[in-house]
């Protein structure tokens, strides 16, 4: 018997699960780990095959699947075109206005090799790192396996960033050409995201071309030379169907995706072709108990790690039909989500509990006016979810019959880290144990492991194939940031607790992050658009509980001389914040003061801050300065 309040899964889930006894596959992956992930990739295509699974020599730069040669987008698409397949719905996808638009394998194939063209003409060769700056719309899918077909690296920037963000990122990667949009739907008003990027390209140097995907029909910019329409591209006679496929070495890079860590500007995660393809393969399958028929929605964007891995190629990898939209959950009204699971009759909801929440205070009658019998199973990623948002869940959507699959991952990470399988007992707000293998520890400070129920360092004590395999240019960062607080152990950067039955309880991040509705953001780079800005002198920002995005922004701003403490300069600091890192970085107050804890080493204490602000005890505080 498990302790606490438990949901066993009904005999009819496990009858049809993918993974009927999650014990069993356990055992058989931690008595031969490298044999388990070995099986798996034999499932899929290498046009070489591997002369090592794993290989450790050079820790923690580990390898995986050496030798072997492949690319992810052959696994993806080319494989099922040559089944019956190549006639099955890969996308379904609407737009915020009501549009449908519907793809199947052989048309992604299709486009995919036609847009991988134009990118070859533009010069883009393997290794060319290409940014990617779109909306929840079809072309970033082609865009981004267009890149990989032909060896380039994406990088994708959230199309909810703004000028700073992306143009720091498209300085840091290199790249010469940036696919874009002339807009974004969301919530009813146009993201003007070609203003955004013109603004981006004043600020750095390295882009020679811009592709431009026509979805809102706004009257844009277009520099001539510089821009070039991607419908007027994609009709040239260059643009064929036919694009031959580069060989990948399994360890060659597949696309780097920026995030916040502790201080310091965002890096770029290092992802590869092979390993990430089998860990993203494998927990899709597994964890989301992926079926022929199944019509799977992942409801993240494409931006994130969440997008890449299970919106792109997990469902590919795995020949599913994935249903994306484009906006917002209540657009126009609160039963936008609901309709479309009616309507489309998806299987499958994988999202945020900031989303839940949100949704939830609409009320339940929003929910049980639509007839959501198709959905067997739910899923919920970027935080932790608090049992009162699990339960309406688990109830009013999921009718008391289909298991929520809690996952614990990072884009670090790739895949699945800590999650259920459907035929795993649950417990709400629990992710339950490690995916089949993986062996993970709680850590005090000593770094040994803490009791039961007790607070510590989430580690991780295997290499898994879908790790990150670097900071892409910064080779020092990655081994400072995540190997070296406990030699040989993978630091997350998350406090959890374990309880007696191996469950593992997350409970937040313990560095500079801070997860706003579950995107992640650095304290560092919300302090540096405020000190962007003329009147600020020194800021500071921290993250405090709410109740629908888990975590909201505070911000403390100090003023330069001469600048006058007002409403309207607060207002004004917040749309800067706004305007330089995104919408989703505005803090929920400012507040103006005069002085800041810091260190005598002059760094901000932002637990002092947190603590006088939650009112609560700022514990030691013997290393700050008067
Ligand atoms: C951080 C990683 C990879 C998915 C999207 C987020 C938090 C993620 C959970 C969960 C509790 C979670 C952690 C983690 N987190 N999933 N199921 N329960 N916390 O990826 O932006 O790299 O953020 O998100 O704090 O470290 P990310």
């Amino acid at each position: 018997m498990l302790s606490g309040e438990v949901y066993y899964p009904s005999e009819e889930v496990i009858k049809n699960a993918n993974v009927k006894n999650w014990d069993e596959l356990n055992e058989r992956a931690v008595k031969d780990y490298e044999g388990f992930w070995e099986e798996m990739a034999k499932e899929l295509h290498w046009f070489e095959k591997w002369q090592k699974v794993l290989d450790d020599s050079d820790k923690p730069f580990y390898k995986w699947f050496t030798g072997a040669k492949t690319n992810i987008v052959y696994n993806c698409l080319d494989r099922h075109v040559k089944t019956f397949r190549r006639n099955k719905l890969a996308l379904i996808w609407e737009g915020e206005d009501g549009q449908l638009r519907t793809m199947s394998y052989f048309a992604l194939h299709r486009e995919v090799c036609k847009f991988a063209n134009v990118l070859k003409s533009m010069g883009v060769e393997k290794g060319d790192r290409v940014t990617i700056y779109m909306g929840r719309i079809p072309e970033i899918v082609i865009a981004m396996l267009a890149a990989a077909r032909i060896g380039a690296i994406h990088s994708v920037v959230y199309g909810g960033f703004s000028v700073e963000s992306l143009a720091e990122r498209i300085e840091d990667s290199n790249s010469k050409v940036l696919i874009t949009a002339d807009g974004a739907f969301q919530r009813g008003k146009i993201v003007p995201l070609k203003q955004i990027a013109d603004e981006a390209l004043q600020r750095c140097g390295t882009v020679e071309h811009v592709l431009v995907v026509k979805r809102t029909d706004q009257e844009i910019n277009m520099e001539s030379g510089r821009d070039l329409w991607y419908h007027e591209l994609m009709n040239l006679p260059i643009a064929t169907q036919n694009c031959a496929l580069e060989i990948m070495d399994a360890e060659d890079p597949l696309f780097i995706l920026y995030t916040s860590g502790t201080t310091g500007k965002p890096k770029a995660i290092l992802h590869t072709h092979g390993g990430y393809m089998v860990g993203v393969y494998t927990t899709l399958k597994f964890v989301f108990d992926i079926k022929e028929e199944d019509r799977y929605w992942c409801a993240a964007d494409p931006g994130w790690i969440t997008g890449h891995s299970y919106i792109v190629y997990g469902p590919l990898l795995n020949g599913t039909t994935s249903f994306m939209y484009e906006g917002a959950p209540n657009f126009p009204y609160p039963n936008r989500w609901w309709q479309m699971i009616e309507k489309y009759g998806i299987n499958i909801l994988y999202t945020a509990p900031t989303a839940i929440r949100g949704l939830m205070r609409f009320g339940e009658s929003w929910v049980k006016r639509h007839d959501l019998s198709s959905l067997r199973l739910l899923g919920s990623v970027g935080e932790p979810i608090n049992p009162e948002a699990w339960k309406w869940y688990y109830r009013v959507v999921g009718n008391e019959k289909c298991p929520i699959m809690d996952t614990w991952w990072q884009t670090e990470t790739g895949m699945f880290m800590i999650t259920p399988m459907p035929c795993v007992p649950l417990k709400p707000g629990s992710g339950s144990r490690p995916f089949p293998g993986i062996q993970m520890d709680i850590l005090d400070e000593d770094g040994n492991p803490v009791k039961p129920n007790e607070e510590g360092y989430l580690v991780i004590k295997t290499p898994w194939p879908a790790m990150l395999r670097t900071v892409y240019k910064d080779p020092e960062r990655y081994v400072n940031q995540y190997w070296s607080k406990y030699p040989g152990y993978y630091m997350t950067g998350d406090s959890a607790r374990r309880d007696e039955d191996g469950y593992y309880w997350i409970i937040g991040r313990v560095d500079d992050v801070i997860k706003v509705s579950g995107y992640r953001l650095g304290t560092a780079e919300i302090e540096s658009a405020l000190v962007s800005h003329p009147a600020v002198a020194e800021a500071a920002a921290i993250g405090l509980p709410h109740e629908v995005k888990g975590n909201a922004i505070y911000t403390y701003v100090i003023l330069k001389n001469g600048y006058e403490k007002s409403t309207a300069l607060i207002e004004e600091l917040r749309k800067h914040v706004a305007h330089e890192v995104g919408p989703i970085a505005k803090p929920e107050s400012i507040e103006f003061v005069d002085s800041l804890p810091k260190t005598r080493s002059g760094k901000i204490m932002r637990r002092v801050l947190k603590a006088r602000a939650l009112g609560e005890d700022p514990g030691n505080i013997s290393t700050m300065e008067d």
